[in-house]
C-alpha cells in the first residue's frame, strides 16, 4: 500500500468508529460542560432467553434503538435480519454495568460485509466488543477503545470455523485487573488493567445488533475491513440471538454517577439499592415492594406506622367483644354462633400477624435483610 492510501484506510477506520460511538445517554461526562444523567444501574445478573412466544424486546430491560420491525422471534430465539441498503438492528440494554460479565449465544449472520455484533459502550466512549465479520468463515473479531479515542486499533481477529453456521457463545469478562473476551468457553484474548484511556473503565450499557459496514455508500476504508462490499441480493442476512446473561459485578446498587471529568474508574460512585432492573427481575409482587420501601424507613416512621396498626386492630377488638357481650344477652344458640365468629376473627389475626412478620411488616422483623425476594 503507498503512504497515501495507508493513511486514507486510517483516517476512515478512524470515521467508521467516529460513527458508531455516541454516549449511550447523548451525555459525555468528560465533556464537561454539563451534567449528566446517573446511569442506572442492573446491580444484579439479567438471564435472557428469546423464543417464539414472545412479540418484542421486552421493554423493562431493552430499548431498540434501530430496526424494531426487522427483529423476530422464532424457535431459534431473536432473529435480526438485513433486508436492503440502510437496515441495521441495534437492541441497547436500559441499564449499565459497571464490570462484570456480558455473554451472547448467538449465530452470525452470513453474508460478505455483514457484521453481528455485541459491544460494551460507556457514556465517555469506553467501548469492548465481539464483531463478527459475515464473510470470514474461519475468524471473528474483537476490539477495544479507551474514552472514544479513535486513533487506536487493537482489532484482534482469533480463529473460530463455523460463526454463521451455528450458535457460539460470545463472552465478555471484565474486572478493574483484567479483560477477557472468551469464545465458547475459549480465553482467547486478556487485557492488562491500565489508566484511563488506555483501559475501559467506565459504566457501560450492552447493545448487541447486526449492520452492514460493507454498505457501498461507506468509506472505502470499512468496507474494506468488512470483507467487501455487500451485496443485497443475497439477503436477507439474519443473525439469530438465543439468550443473553449479564452481570453487574456490583449488587444493591440503583445508578452510577460520575463525580468529575476525569473519566476515571476512581470516579464513578454505585448508588445503594435496588435497581429498577433488579426490582423487575425478581418480579416482586406489590406486598414486597411494600415490603421493600417499608425497609428503607425510618425507625420512628416504622414505629408510628405499626402503632397505628395495631391501635386500629385493638378498636376492632373492643367492638367486637362489645358485639360479642351483646350478643351473649340473645340466648345460647346465638352465643354459639358469636363464639365461632370469634374463633374464626383469632385466627384471622394470627394469620395476619403471620404474614406481617413474613412480609417483613413486624417492628421486630425490620432489618433489610428480612426481605426476601
Ligand atoms: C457539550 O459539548 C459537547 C461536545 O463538544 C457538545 O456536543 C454538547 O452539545 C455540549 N453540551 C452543552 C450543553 O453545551
Ligand atoms: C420464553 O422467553 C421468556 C423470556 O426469556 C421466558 O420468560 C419464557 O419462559 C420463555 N418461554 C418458553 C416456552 O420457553
Ligand atoms: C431508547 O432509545 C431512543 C433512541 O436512542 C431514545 O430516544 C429513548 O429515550 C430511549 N428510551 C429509553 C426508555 O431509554
Ligand atoms: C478472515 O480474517 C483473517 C484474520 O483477519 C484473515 O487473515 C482472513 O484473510 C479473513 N478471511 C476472509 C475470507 O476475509
Ligand atoms: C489515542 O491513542 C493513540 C494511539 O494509541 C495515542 O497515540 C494518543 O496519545 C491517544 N490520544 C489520547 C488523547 O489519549
Ligand atoms: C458462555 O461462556 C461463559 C464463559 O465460558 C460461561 O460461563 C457460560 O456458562 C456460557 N453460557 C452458555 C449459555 O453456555
Ligand atoms: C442496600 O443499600 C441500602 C441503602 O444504602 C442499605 O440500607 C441496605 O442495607 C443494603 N442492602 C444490602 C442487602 O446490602
Amino acid at each position: 500500500m503507498s503512504r497515501l492510501t495507508s493513511a486514507l484506510v486510517l483516517g476512515l477506520l478512524a470515521l467508521r468508529a467516529a460513527a458508531q460511538t455516541q454516549p449511550p445517554s447523548g451525555c459525555d461526562p468528560t465533556w464537561g460542560n454539563t451534567t449528566c444523567l446517573d446511569n442506572p444501574a442492573l446491580g444484579t445478573t439479567l438471564d435472557y432467553s428469546f423464543n417464539n412466544t414472545l412479540s418484542e424486546m421486552d421493554p423493562q430491560y431493552f430499548n431498540v434503538t434501530a430496526g424494531a420491525s426487522l427483529i423476530s422471534f422464532g424457535n431459534d430465539g431473536a432473529e435480526m435480519s438485513i433486508l436492503k441498503a440502510g437496515d441495521s438492528v441495534t437492541v441497547s440494554t436500559q441499564f449499565y454495568i459497571l464490570e462484570g460479565r456480558a455473554e451472547i449465544v448467538m449465530q452470525a449472520a452470513k453474508g460478505v460485509g455483514i457484521i453481528s455484533t455485541i459491544i460494551l459502550l460507556s457514556d465517555t466512549l469506553d467501548e469492548i466488543d465481539w464483531e463478527i465479520l459475515g464473510g470470514n468463515e474461519t475468524h471473528v473479531s474483537n476490539n477495544w477503545y479507551g474514552l472514544g479515542n479513535t486513533s487506536q486499533h487493537n482489532g484482534e481477529y482469533p480463529l473460530l470455523a463455523g460463526a454463521m453456521d451455528t450458535f457460539h457463545n460470545y463472552t465478555i469478562d471484565w474486572n478493574q485487573d483484567r479483560l477477557q473476551w472468551i469464545a465458547d468457553g475459549q480465553m482467547v484474548r486478556e487485557l492488562k488493567g491500565a489508566g484511563k484511556g488506555l483501559y475501559p473503565q467506565t459504566p457501560s450499557v450492552i447493545r448487541f445488533g447486526i449492520w452492514a459496514a460493507g454498505d457501498p455508500s461507506l468509506p472505502q476504508g470499512t468496507r474494506d475491513w468488512a470483507g467487501g462490499d455487500t451485496d443485497y441480493s443475497k439477503g436477507p442476512f439474519t443473525m439469530k440471538v438465543k439468550s443473553v446473561k449479564v452481570t453487574d459485578a456490583a449488587t444493591n446498587v440503583t445508578s452510577y454517577t460520575y463525580e468529575d471529568t476525569s473519566g476515571e474508574y476512581k470516579s464513578v460512585k454505585a448508588n445503594p439499592g435496588d435497581s429498577k432492573a433488579f426490582l423487575a427481575i425478581h418480579k416482586l409482587t406489590s406486598a414486597q415492594k411494600a415490603a421493600a420501601s417499608w425497609s428503607h424507613l425510618s425507625k420512628t416512621a416504622k414505629i408510628a406506622i405499626a402503632s397505628s396498626v395495631l391501635g386500629v386492630l385493638l378498636v376492632i377488638i373492643i367492638i367486637y367483644t362489645y358485639v360479642c357481650i351483646t350478643q351473649r344477652k340473645k340466648g345460647r344458640a346465638e352465643k354459639a354462633i358469636a363464639d365461632r365468629e370469634w374463633e374464626r376473627h383469632e385466627s384471622e389475626l394470627m394469620e395476619y400477624k403471620r404474614q406481617m412478620q413474613k412480609g417483613g411488616f413486624a417492628v421486630s422483623h425490620l432489618g433489610s435483610g428480612e426481605v426476601r425476594y
